[in-house]
């Protein structure tokens, strides 16, 4: 009997233990009948419906949701910034905007080397130098022009009421805040969050952003680029020792590029071609991994895992040498996305044993020479559907805050490669085609996706987390594909990555599908603990029966909101 009770108290000892490191996963997400938006907080997926809601489609709230986040999400949302859309229209015309930031024209190749040729620790990261021409504004713009149904000024006008009334702290924002705390203090500035130790349920108004949204309502482009907005961000950069100038602000351009279209099984997808990685990298993968049909592996167990690894080992080798600027650089898009390419570069794949990232180098092809995010996803009611991924790439990206204008500039200058060979912040290395050159948009992997099938929507998604966000896009695809889950099911999977160097797999905290003994033994390193988490992946799914469901990733503060 003593014994019986003993066993029970370990046995409930022991699932106490499974409960907590594997939160139970909630299966569905937030079904709507007809519109959708998902993104990073709630303040902005309201945003974005409260614009459906008065007739506008899903540009107009693409719009209305950036500059919401900028406001309730300072962390990544942003004009100071950068990013790129995807879209797909209700009668299937598809297309892409690139607002990526530019290396100022003063950048020069070795400006984060010193003079033996090494690289300055946190200068491409850190402060005044490391900014990047911001491109986020122009973008906005560009995308109201061309498909926008209500005037700018309704668009913007909820984030600067929002930016007035103030957001609401939440845990999540409380812990980020007080992480970053010491690198704001190192920069020297006056900035909101260091007033005083935000808590959780505070709230925090945004007054001298408001200020700045409201020139951009009355100036319209021009404010940020030519106007008083560009000098208070021109001065205050030069100020802490920056290299941007008024004629770099003036010179800034959004673009409009042909998406990265291809078909896995029965499904055409369409991602964001370059200056981002993100599309074409989602097409080698899926095409290295089509043929060994993934499907009949349990999801995440061994086999799974080391066929995705072994395809990403290679399809990353192939990033850091092909990849880079479009405008720079041809870039062998068609070859790189080829089924009969990728296939070639899996056939040294072994089941046994793992291949090693130092054996693996870029594919061969021949050029002919002439080189802190986050994710939203929008489906209106007319059946308009939009991807977007907007980045200051690292939290609060330089740390530089713009005091009189309110707002946090980008690092996205260690998107490029500061010396050949040498890895980023995110461990990415570049060679030429990525190198520092005036005017240049780093190599980026911010992969905004939409899948269709069977001709019809059926998915949008995409994710945050530097190199993280093509894989966590790409096990996202792979979840409702290949495994048939919902969407909230999906976005609330464990996620691993491998990025050919460091030749390691990264692991979430909480993934237990598998015991790493077996993997270990093939050759594989496995790295668990320095990522708890991989991307935030914000998604809706069309359901057989045309109602939508929204995919809000659990990892943070990320809503859907629909009608
Ligand atoms: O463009 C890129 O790939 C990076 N700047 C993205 C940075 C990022 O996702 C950071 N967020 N977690």
């Amino acid at each position: 009997m003593k014994k019986n009770i003993i066993l029970l108290f370990v046995l409930l000892l022991f699932f106490q233990c499974k409960l907590k490191s594997t939160p139970e996963i909630v299966k569905t997400g937030l079904i709507a009948d007809s519109a959708m938006v998902v993104s990073a907080r709630q303040e902005a997926s309201s945003i974005g419906i409260s614009i459906l809601k008065k007739g506008g489609n899903a540009f107009d709230a693409m719009i209305a949701t950036d500059l919401a986040l900028v406001v309730a999400y300072p962390f990544a949302g942003n004009i100071g910034g950068g990013g790129f859309t995807v879209y797909r229209t209700n009668d299937g015309k598809i297309g892409s905007f690139d607002y990526r930031e530019k290396a100022p024209l003063a950048a020069t190749k070795d400006m984060y080397l010193d003079e033996n040729g090494d690289v300055i620790p946190n200068k491409s990261i850190l402060g005044a130098m490391a900014i990047g021409v911001p491109g986020t504004v122009a973008g906005l713009f560009m995308i109201h022009k061309k498909f926008g149904t209500l005037p700018f000024s309704e668009l913007i006008q909820p984030a600067i009421d929002l930016a007035k009334k103030g957001v609401i702290v939440t845990k999540r924002q409380e812990k980020g805040m007080n992480k970053y705390r010491k690198f704001f203090k190192e920069a020297n500035q006056r900035i909101i969050f260091l007033d005083k130790y935000w808590k959780e349920g505070d709230t925090i108004k945004y007054l001298k952003l408001a200020k700045t949204f409201e020139r951009i309502r009355d100036n319209g482009r021009d404010e940020f680029y030519k106007g008083r907005t560009a000098d208070i961000l021109v001065n205050y950069v030069q100020k802490l020792g920056g290299i941007i100038t008024k004629e770099d602000l003036e010179k800034y351009e959004a673009k409009e590029r042909n998406p990265i279209v291809f078909n896995y099984k029965n499904t055409r997808i369409i991602s964001m071609p370059p200056p981002s990685s993100g599309g074409i990298c989602i097409a080698q993968i899926l095409k290295s991994i089509e043929p060994f049909k993934i499907g009949q592996y349990r999801h995440n167990s061994v086999k799974y895992i080391q066929l995705i690894t072994e395809a990403e080992r290679r399809v990353y080798a192939d990033r850091a040498y092909f990849l880079g600027d479009p405008d720079f650089n041809d870039i062998p898009i068609n070859i790189l996305s080829s089924a009969a390419y990728n296939n070639k570069r899996m056939q040294d794949f072994s089941w046994s044993q793992a291949t090693n990232s130092s054996d693996v180098s870029h594919g061969n092809i021949e050029i002919i020479e002439s080189n802190q995010t986050t994710h939203y996803s929008i489906i209106d009611q007319f059946g308009n559907a939009i991807s977007v991924t907007n980045t200051l790439n690292g939290a609060f990206g330089s740390k530089v805050f713009v005091e009189e204008g309110g707002f946090f500039l980008n690092n996205e200058m260690d998107d490029l490669s500061a010396k050949s060979g040498e890895p980023n912040m995110f461990g990415l290395t570049g060679t030429k085609v990525n190198s520092i050159e005036p005017e240049k948009r780093m190599l980026s992997s911010m992969t905004p996706t939409i899948v269709e099938q069977n001709g019809k929507l059926k998915m949008v998604l995409g994710s945050p987390g530097g190199s993280t966000i093509i894989t966590s896009v790409l096990q996202n695809i792979l979840n409702v594909i290949e495994y048939d889950m919902g969407m909230q099911e999906s976005v609330s999977q464990t996620r691993f990555h491998h990025q050919w160097m460091p030749d390691e797999i990264k692991f979430e905290s909480n993934f237990d599908t598998i015991s790493f003994t077996e993997l270990r033994k093939m050759g594989y390193k496995i790295n668990q603990s320095d990522s708890k988490i991989l991307g935030k992946v914000d998604a809706i799914l069309v359901l057989p029966d045309g109602r939508l469901e929204g995919g809000a990733d659990p990892r943070g503060d990320d809503k859907a909101v629909g009608f």
